[in-house]
């Protein structure tokens, strides 16, 4: 097996090779931010969104790393060329973090640092087809993560807590709640089916704005389901039809239980069926 070449800080390199300092900002502080891209029918989907939220999380954490979206975009298509053993499913991970700083201290580094880049692409696992057909459970816990949801920070630590805890209850998905309204996965975005209408949290700070919850709004256009962007007190969970989590990489999963209750009449729903339908022809386009 080749090994995989990713890229860092200039240089398309063999996984082994590529090292960062410990005094990266992102060891020390987790001080930088990411994004991953799904590749489908071998093109990324979506880069564009992608890349502006990239640039949205990069001025929120006042980090000054600015590149043409062009520059991105060659850059992940030279990484996929030179990783052409890995398959149908796979995605592009890019992380930018503040740099190595001379000393470790909280402050921004008072001499310029430049910024680490990494990237690579790997293969995943695509949801499968039989937990699209039967719909996963999905657990609710407190939102233990930071006040600025908005921001793609690699400081990830409560969210794998979260997801830990989640694979520890056999579900797939946690919603996380926070001051009684159900906000969004650990790594993906809520949406509900009520009477034909979709309704999903608001951007307002509190949840990540998900390309592929922007998709969903667009889908619904199409469809002419009306759609809602409200906070969701937890008790309307109960009393959806459907619900459904969404992400790039696990698509649109229909949600059939959480913790104990069963979501709508416990089945995968019809309008989940349109919306899929929709969605899997937007990625052969
Ligand atoms: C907290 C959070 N919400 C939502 C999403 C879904 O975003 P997207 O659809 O852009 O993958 C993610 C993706 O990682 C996430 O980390």
């Amino acid at each position: 097996m080749p090994s995989r070449i990713v890229y860092l800080n200039g240089h398309f390199l063999p996984l082994e090779e590529a090292h960062v300092s410990v005094m990266d900002r992102g060891f020390l502080f987790g001080d930088g931010v990411y994004e991953v891209i799904p590749i489908f029918c071998g093109k990324l989907f979506r880069p564009q969104a992608h890349l502006q939220r990239l640039k949205a999380s990069l001025a929120a954490i006042r980090l000054d790393c600015v590149w043409k979206e062009a520059a991105y975009i060659d850059l992940f298509e030279k990484l996929l060329q030179h990783n052409p053993e890995q398959g149908e499913n796979r995605s592009v991970y890019i992380q930018i973090t503040r740099g190595a700083g001379e000393n470790r201290e909280h402050v921004f580094p008072k001499k310029e640092v430049t910024p680490t880049i990494f990237v690579q692409c790997t293969p995943f696992e695509p949801v499968s087809f039989e937990t699209y057909m039967q719909g996963a459970k999905a657990i609710t816990l407190p939102d233990i993560r930071w006040a600025n949801c908005f921001i793609k920070a690699i400081t990830l630590l409560p969210n794998l807590l979260l997801a830990q805890q989640a694979l520890e209850e056999d579900a797939k998905e946690v919603i996380l709640i926070r001051e009684g309204m159900a906000v969004e996965g650990v790594a993906s975005n809520l949406c509900l089916i009520k009477n034909n209408r979709l309704i999903t949290p608001p951007v307002d700070g509190s949840i990540l704005s998900g390309v592929t919850r922007s998709l969903i709004l667009e889908i619904a256009a199409q469809q002419q389901i009306p759609c809602i962007e409200q906070k969701i007190p937890v008790a309307m969970l109960q009393e959806a039809d459907e619900i459904w989590m969404t992400g790039s990489l696990k698509e649109i999963l229909p949600i059939t239980q959480i913790d104990e209750m069963q979501v709508g009449n416990g089945k995968v729903g019809p309008v989940w069926q349109v919306f899929f339908r929709c969605y899997q022809e937007i990625k052969l386009e």
